[in-house]
């Protein structure tokens, strides 16, 4: 406040209370009632005008209480009426922080919420599941504080926002089909994920099972890829035992006729060269 608005609200104060004076007694006034003017809480508003409209438009739980039962007293007869938020707030772990008016800059719109500097600890006093992601499953993220990210209380931050896409089609809605943000490196997945995701950083795979013209073709990369990032099928987890043991004993390993799952051999494509190791047809 500014010293000559200062001065003005004490002119105007000293002639308020002094007209309280004589208002409230209507008859020559004896010397107790001099001592004590008395302030209502509808008086507050005659000189404080920002206070009542703040906790007008935005005083949510404080709009329960009035000015009074915070400021219990004031000038000239006592100085000290700012209450400390803990003669209400006790009994939680968030009220033993410290510097509550940092975070809740203004009392009379306390949800009204800055989140300045680098701030995590004290987010903890509610929400402990995200720490706990961020330190089971260690990474890069895990060593920002949580206000980088979430710098307005409740917002939640687009990952494109600090990273780019893996390929020009992906926007920041497909992110998380594969990455939670308390947890990136964990990659898991869902059964929706489109081929051409994983294309993004596995072109030869996605080429391959494009260009191929086996029945793998027409399969999603998660359909086999399951869940989870790096998981590699074996080819028995569908097809079961598809060949004679005597055959299997010979040639444990599918791949020596069939080549790789993106491209199998088709021996009755007219377009594909015939496999080296023929002689064993089915059965
Ligand atoms: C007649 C005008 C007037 C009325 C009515 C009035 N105030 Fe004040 N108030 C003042 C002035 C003047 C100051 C001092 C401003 C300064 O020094 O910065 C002040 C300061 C305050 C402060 C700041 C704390 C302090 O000690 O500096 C609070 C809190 C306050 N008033 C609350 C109230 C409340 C609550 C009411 C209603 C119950 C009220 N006021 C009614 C004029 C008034
Ligand atoms: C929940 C408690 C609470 C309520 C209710 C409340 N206040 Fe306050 N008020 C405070 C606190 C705490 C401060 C000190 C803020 C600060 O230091 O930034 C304050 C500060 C003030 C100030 C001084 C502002 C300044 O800039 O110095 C005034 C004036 C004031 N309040 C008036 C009111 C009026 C008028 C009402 C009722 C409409 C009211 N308050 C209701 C807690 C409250
Ligand atoms: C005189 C008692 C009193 C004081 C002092 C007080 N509060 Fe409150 N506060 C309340 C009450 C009552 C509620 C409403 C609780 C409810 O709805 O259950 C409340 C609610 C709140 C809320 C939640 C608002 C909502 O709508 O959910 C916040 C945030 C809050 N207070 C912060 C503060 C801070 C910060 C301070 C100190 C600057 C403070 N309070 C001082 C009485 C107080
Ligand atoms: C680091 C910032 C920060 C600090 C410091 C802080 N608060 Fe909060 N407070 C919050 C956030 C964020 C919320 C949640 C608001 C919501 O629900 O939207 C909250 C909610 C509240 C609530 C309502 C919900 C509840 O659990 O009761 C009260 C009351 C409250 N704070 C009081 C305090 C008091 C008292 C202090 C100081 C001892 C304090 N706060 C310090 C950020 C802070
Ligand atoms: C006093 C308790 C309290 C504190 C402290 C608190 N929060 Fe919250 N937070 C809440 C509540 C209550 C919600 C609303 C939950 C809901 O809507 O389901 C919330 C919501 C959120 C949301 C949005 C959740 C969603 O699903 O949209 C995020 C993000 C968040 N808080 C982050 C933080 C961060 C970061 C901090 C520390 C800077 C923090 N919170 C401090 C109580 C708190
Ligand atoms: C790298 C940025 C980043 C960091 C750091 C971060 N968050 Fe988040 N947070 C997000 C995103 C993005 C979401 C949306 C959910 C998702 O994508 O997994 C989210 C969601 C949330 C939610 C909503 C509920 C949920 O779990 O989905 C809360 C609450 C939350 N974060 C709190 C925190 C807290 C507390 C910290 C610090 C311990 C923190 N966050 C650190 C980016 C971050
Ligand atoms: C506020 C910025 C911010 C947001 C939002 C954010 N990140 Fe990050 N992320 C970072 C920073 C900073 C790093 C570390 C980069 C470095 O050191 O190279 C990082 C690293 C990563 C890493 C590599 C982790 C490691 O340990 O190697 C992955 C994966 C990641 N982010 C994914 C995401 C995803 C997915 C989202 C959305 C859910 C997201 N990020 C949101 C800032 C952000
Ligand atoms: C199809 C699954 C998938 C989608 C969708 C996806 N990612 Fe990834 N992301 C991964 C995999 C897998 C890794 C690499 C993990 C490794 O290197 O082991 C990765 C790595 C990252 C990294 C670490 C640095 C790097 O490039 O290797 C960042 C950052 C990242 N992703 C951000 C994003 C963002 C932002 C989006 C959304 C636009 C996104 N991701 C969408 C699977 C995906
Ligand atoms: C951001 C780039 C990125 C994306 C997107 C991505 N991967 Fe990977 N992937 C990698 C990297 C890096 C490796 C490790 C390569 C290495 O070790 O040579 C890898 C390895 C693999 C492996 C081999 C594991 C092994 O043991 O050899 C498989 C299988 C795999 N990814 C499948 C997928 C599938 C399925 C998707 C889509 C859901 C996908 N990847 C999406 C980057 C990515
Ligand atoms: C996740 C399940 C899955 C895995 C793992 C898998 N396949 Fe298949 N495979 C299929 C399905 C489904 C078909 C199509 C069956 C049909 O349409 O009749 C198929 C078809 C085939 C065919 C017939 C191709 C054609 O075009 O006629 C061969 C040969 C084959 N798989 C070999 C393999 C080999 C070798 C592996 C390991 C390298 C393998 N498969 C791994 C599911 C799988
Ligand atoms: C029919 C099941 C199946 C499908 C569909 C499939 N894969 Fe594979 N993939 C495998 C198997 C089995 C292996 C192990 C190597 C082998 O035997 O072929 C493998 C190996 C890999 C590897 C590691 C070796 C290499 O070739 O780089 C990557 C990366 C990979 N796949 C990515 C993909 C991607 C991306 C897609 C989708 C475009 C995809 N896979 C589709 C079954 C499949
Ligand atoms: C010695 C060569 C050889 C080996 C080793 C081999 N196969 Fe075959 N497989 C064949 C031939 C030849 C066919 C018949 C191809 C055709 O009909 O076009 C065949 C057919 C199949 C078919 C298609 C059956 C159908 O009804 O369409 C599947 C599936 C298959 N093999 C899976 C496997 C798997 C899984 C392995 C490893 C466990 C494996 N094969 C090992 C040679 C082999």
């Amino acid at each position: 406040m500014n010293a000559v608005k200062r001065i003005r609200l004490l002119a105007m104060a000293g002639l308020t209370l002094a007209a309280a004076l004589c208002l409230g007694t209507g008859t020559p006034a004896n010397a107790a009632d001099q001592a004590t003017p008395t302030l209502a809480v509808s008086d507050c508003v005659k000189c404080h005008k920002q206070e009542p409209a703040d906790i007008a438009s935005a005083g949510s739980g404080h709009k329960k209480i009035t000015c009074f039962d915070c400021h219990a007293s004031h000038r000239p007869s006592s100085k000290n009426n700012i209450p400390q938020c803990s003669q209400c707030h006790t009994g939680k772990k968030h009220y033993e922080l410290t510097g509550c008016l940092g975070c809740h800059k203004n009392p009379h719109t306390p949800l009204n919420i800055t989140l300045s500097g680098n701030i995590s600890d004290p987010c903890l006093t509610c929400h402990t599941q995200q720490m706990a992601q961020l330190k089971q499953f260690p990474s890069k993220h895990s060593k920002l504080f949580c206000s980088t990210c979430h710098n307005v209380h409740g917002k939640i931050p687009q990952c494109t926002q600090c990273h780019k896409p893996h390929s020009s089609e992906q926007t920041a809605a497909d992110c998380k089909k594969c990455h939670k943000a308390h947890q990136p490196k964990n990659v898991v997945y869902g059964k929706e994920v489109p081929n051409k995701d994983c294309g993004a950083c596995h072109k030869k795979a996605f080429d391959l099972l494009a260009a191929s013209q086996a029945k793998h073709k027409a399969l999603a990369c998660v359909y086999c890829h399951q869940e989870k990032h790096k998981m590699v099928p074996a080819c028995q987890s569908c097809h079961g035992v598809p060949h004679p043991a005597s055959m299997m004993a010979k040639f444990p390993k599918c791949g020596e006729c069939h080549n790789i799952a993106h491209d199998l051999n088709r021996w009755n494509a007219p377009s594909k060269a015939e496999p080296k190791k023929e002689g064993k047809k089915k059965k």
